[in-house]
């Protein structure tokens, strides 16, 4: 062991023992170095251990960030075929996992290797679905950068989704320093610039045993990352979805509005149905009237008509999605006029445009709507002008192409 350096997420600090290849030209190869994750030597070297309480630390953050970086191997992305990838799991070397008990705080976190967890067969999340998620991504910019999108909103999602589950929840600084410590750790495999990013995944979940209803004792916060391309097939080529009439993603009082895992086992019901038939996904309408416009399964919706851009509002039973509220600004800077507002299906058939927005998909661009048996198509099938330029004006932000004028990105090196 060569050095020891020393990770932290809040209050309690702890220290990774690393292995610097110092002799090889200069370049750190700490732990990268080893055989694969699932090696117990290589395990207990990562293992983090408490540090001697003589050490001060005026700002455990960049101390978090510091150690996370020289536990990557900067220069050196690993051997994929980046031009393929799809929306999979790619098993990547790290992850981050920090543990609470129920009525208190997170406090200490710590990188370990990628792999299975362990947990109680009564576990909250897995008898009463006590969990949350957050997806955002890492994109590798030219200059070697590493570039995050607006993550303190996800951080802030998942607090107000933890409150909605009786969970605790990391601070928003507790958040952003586990999600930069999990991408710096990773950086190896985050793709080169225009090959896609690095999908960011945390979760938060009941870890602890409750057999009867209730919160359970205990709550672990995990972040996985995974490299993607392209969310939906088609790419930015235009998607065909299906108005769902019978099934219903949420409703009025329910869970639509928070990223609770549940959500989503829901609607695969009918997401399969619509697939089987030839649709890419499936649009959903408010439970109440069956005539208002919510969301796609994992994405918002936007019509277009003329120069007037329309989104369902925000009340509950609609994921309020954070690339939804870039486009919005986009659009406006852009100069679309931008509507929050009940959307009817009436409004959504005369539309000139739609498309879908999403961390995953960004922006996906509508070419046929089916309701009833009815399908509209738009935009002759190619990709309509005001989605490619408003796709454009936010991948090139989140890119580091343009000027983040809006002060949306956070820069990790
Ligand atoms: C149900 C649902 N709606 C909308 C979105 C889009 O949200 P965001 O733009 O924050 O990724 C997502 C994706 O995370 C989602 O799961």
């Amino acid at each position: 062991m060569e050095t020891a350096a020393v990770f932290s997420t809040a209050a309690t600090v702890a220290t990774v023992a690393t292995v610097a290849g110092r002799a090889n030209g200069g370049l750190r190869y700490p732990l990268l170095s080893f055989p694969p994750p699932n090696n117990n030597k290589f395990r207990n070297q990562l293992r983090f251990t408490s540090l001697n309480s003589s050490t001060t630390y005026g700002n455990v953050n960049a101390r978090a960030i510091e150690v996370a970086s020289s536990l990557s191997v900067p220069s050196e992305t690993v051997d994929l075929n980046w031009d393929n990838l799809g929306f999979g799991l790619v098993h990547t070397d790290y992850m981050y996992t920090m543990k609470c008990s129920l009525g208190e705080s997170f406090t200490k976190g710590e990188l370990v290797p990628f792999g299975n967890i362990e947990i109680n067969p009564s576990a909250g999340v897995l008898n009463y679905g006590q969990g949350l998620f957050e997806g955002l991504k890492a994109y590798r910019k030219e200059d070697g950068n590493i570039l995050l999108f607006r993550p303190e909103e996800n951080a802030k999602r998942m607090m107000a989704g933890a409150e909605r589950m009786c969970m605790p929840s990391p601070s928003v600084d507790q958040f952003l320093q586990a999600v930069k410590a999990t991408v710096l750790a990773n950086e190896r495999w985050i793709p080169p610039p225009g090959k896609g990013s690095l999908y960011i995944r945390p979760l938060l979940m009941g870890s602890g045993s409750v057999l009867g209803l209730a919160p359970a004792p205990e709550y672990t916060f995990l972040v996985y990352v995974s490299p993607v391309g392209n969310y939906f097939k088609e790419g930015l080529s235009p998607i065909n979805l299906v108005v769902e009439t019978e099934m219903h993603r949420a409703t009025p009082g329910g869970t639509g509005g928070v990223k609770t895992i549940g959500n989503y086992a829901a609607v695969l019901k009918a997401q399969g149905a619509a697939k089987a038939k030839g649709y890419s996904d499936v649009l959903y309408l408010d439970s109440t009237h069956k005539k208002y416009l919510e969301e796609v399964s994992s994405c918002n919706i936007f019509v277009v008509k003329g120069n007037t851009i329309s989104t369902p509002d925000i009340k509950g039973t609609i994921l309020p999605g954070i690339t939804r509220k870039s486009i919005i600004d986009v659009a406006r800077d852009q100069g679309f006029e931008v509507f929050e507002k009940p959307v009817t299906v009436d409004e959504l058939l005369d539309a000139d445009e739609v498309f879908c927005t999403g961390t995953a998909v960004v922006v996906s661009p509508v070419g046929s709507i089916t309701y009833l048996g009815k399908r509209v198509t738009y935009g002759n099938t190619g990709v309509g002008l005001v989605s490619q330029q408003l796709y454009s004006g936010l991948t090139r932000l989140q890119m580091g192409l343009a000027d983040d004028k809006m002060g949306w990105i956070v820069e990790l090196k």
